[in-house]
């Protein structure tokens, strides 16, 4: 094979030639603008430089997906791009393991995420967003996003942490509301990649910040060890407490900390976000509504499915999933060198017009007409890494948004679409989804058709 191709000595694709200083300015300020750029300029593959997240190579072919997930996770760490968030996840967290301790914390956490296990969390779900909605000001125009995360702060706390009582949900809900709004301040990520997680662990901020959450999460560990109930609940918490390592021995109080904390931050901001999205979508687009309403009322569950699936596929909440190369690799065509945090990217595998008809467009019956496929439609990432949630995340924004057809007319609270905008690692709608909500029994009129 001819060395120039680049097939047998290391090298990267091309990207542009920008210093990486206002490379890194462009990610942060327009990041999906720069990412579609690139594509189009360089094709299936290229190389970006961001500020104190080393080289990024971007891959979107389908075929490169699928090498990538479908590869040796020695040579492929997932956990090692992810060490910024050590601080706050430790040491135990199976979102920063790689190989073989990887494999053994994310074997024992797979059961209580199983599929078929979400349906006993459904009437808790559907039972926190009536609650949540009925809350809801009519009339006025308000972001869905904080009333979205309260739903899944709250979800988060009964099925995993299986807090059931009011005033101790009360109490764990105000510090954790806390310790994740210092996590995933704008800046605080940035900080954390400059100063290193060692430095940031010794700093009394972040103590201060996490220290309360902590110790009501080992409060909670320690009283359910005990808990003579422990057998029959259904909580992830309970759950693990009872699954045991290959050797028998037990999860310390410690490594259930770090998981507790794990499914917090990757669980609940997240799916919030992509709710968010949701209502935006429908919002601008009255005959997707209509559809997903007359269906929900049919007590039909297709539509809204596609709904979800359509909603993830346009406005992925994560841009993209990182692997660090331990070693070169051959992806595309191209021998990688050593090092390089390889980025199947999301967002682009989603818009390509080669696998999407009109892939701009919202038009969920897309999913009612062909099945998302693995390498394709990736909002969860792949391979021995894909999101542990995505079940449960899907599960539980179907359950949300049906309560909320079911209840409400809701319409756009402006006629411009909302932009993509980085809110710590999810990309959010730059009003937090602004909408306006009405009783349903309200007169059909009263909800024009603002957002077309
Ligand atoms: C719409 C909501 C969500 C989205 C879009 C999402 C997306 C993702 C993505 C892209 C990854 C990385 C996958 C990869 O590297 O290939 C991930 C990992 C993960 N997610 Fe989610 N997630 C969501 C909700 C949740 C929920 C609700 C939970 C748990 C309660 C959760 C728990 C996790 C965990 C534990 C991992 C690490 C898996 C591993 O490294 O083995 N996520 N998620």
């Amino acid at each position: 094979m001819p060395d120039w191709l680049g097939v047998s000595s290391p090298s990267l694709p091309p990207g542009p030639r920008a210093p990486r200083p206002l490379q890194t300015a462009r990610w942060l300020a327009r990041p999906a603008a720069f990412m579609e750029d690139s594509a189009r300029r360089y094709g299936d593959m290229f190389t970006l430089k961001i500020a104190n997240e080393g080289t990024w190579v971007f891959l979107h072919h389908p075929d490169a997906v699928k090498q990538v997930f479908r590869g040796d996770p020695r040579l492929l760490h997932a956990g090692e791009a992810n060490v910024v968030l050590m601080p706050v996840l430790g040491s135990h967290s199976v979102l920063l393991l790689d190989e073989d301790a990887h494999m053994a914390q994310r074997k024992l956490m797979l059961p209580p995420f199983h599929g078929e296990r979400m349906r006993g969390y459904e009437e808790t779900m559907a039972e926190v967003a009536r609650r949540e909605l009925e809350r809801w000001p009519a009339g006025q125009a308000l972001p869905a996003w904080p009333t979205m995360q309260a739903i899944t702060l709250e979800v988060i706390m009964r099925t995993v942490f299986g807090v059931r009582e009011g005033d101790r949900l009360e109490r764990l809900g105000a510090v954790l509301r806390e310790s994740l709004s210092w996590v995933t301040e704008p800046r605080r990520l940035g900080q954390m990649a400059v100063l290193g997680p060692r430095r940031i662990a010794e700093r009394g901020t972040l103590r201060r910040a996490l220290d309360p959450a902590d110790e009501l999460i080992y409060e909670e560990i320690r009283a359910r060890r005990d808990a003579p109930d422990l057998a029959d609940r259904d909580d992830v918490l309970s759950l693990l407490l009872q699954a045991t390592h290959d050797d028998g021995t037990a999860m310390s109080d410690k490594e259930l900390r770090d998981e507790l904390m794990t499914l917090l931050v990757a669980g609940h901001e997240t799916s919030a976000t992509a709710l968010a999205w949701a209502l935006e979508a429908l919002t601008r687009h009255p005959e997707a509504l209509a559809r997903l309403r007359d269906e929900v009322d049919a007590g039909e569950d297709a539509y809204l499915d596609a709904v979800v699936k359509e909603t993830l596929r346009l406005r992925p909440v994560i841009a993209l999933v990182l692997r660090r190369l331990t070693e070169p690799m051959e992806i595309g065509g191209r021998l990688l060198p050593a090092g390089v945090n390889v980025a199947p990217c999301i967002y682009l595998v989603h818009r390509r017009a080669d696998v999407y008809d009109e892939p701009r467009a919202f038009r969920p019956e897309r999913f009612l007409e062909n099945q998302p496929g693995t390498y394709t439609w990736i909002p969860f990432g792949g391979g021995v890494r894909r999101c542990l949630g995505a079940s449960f995340a899907q599960f539980e924004m179907k359950v949300v948004l049906r309560e909320l057809v079911a209840r409400l007319d809701i319409r756009a609270a402006r006629p411009q679409p909302e932009r993509r905008v980085r809110r710590a690692i999810v990309f959010a709608p730059s009003r937090g989804g602004e909408i306006v909500v009405e009783p349903r029994s309200a007169k059909r009129e009263a909800a024009p058709a603002a957002a077309a």
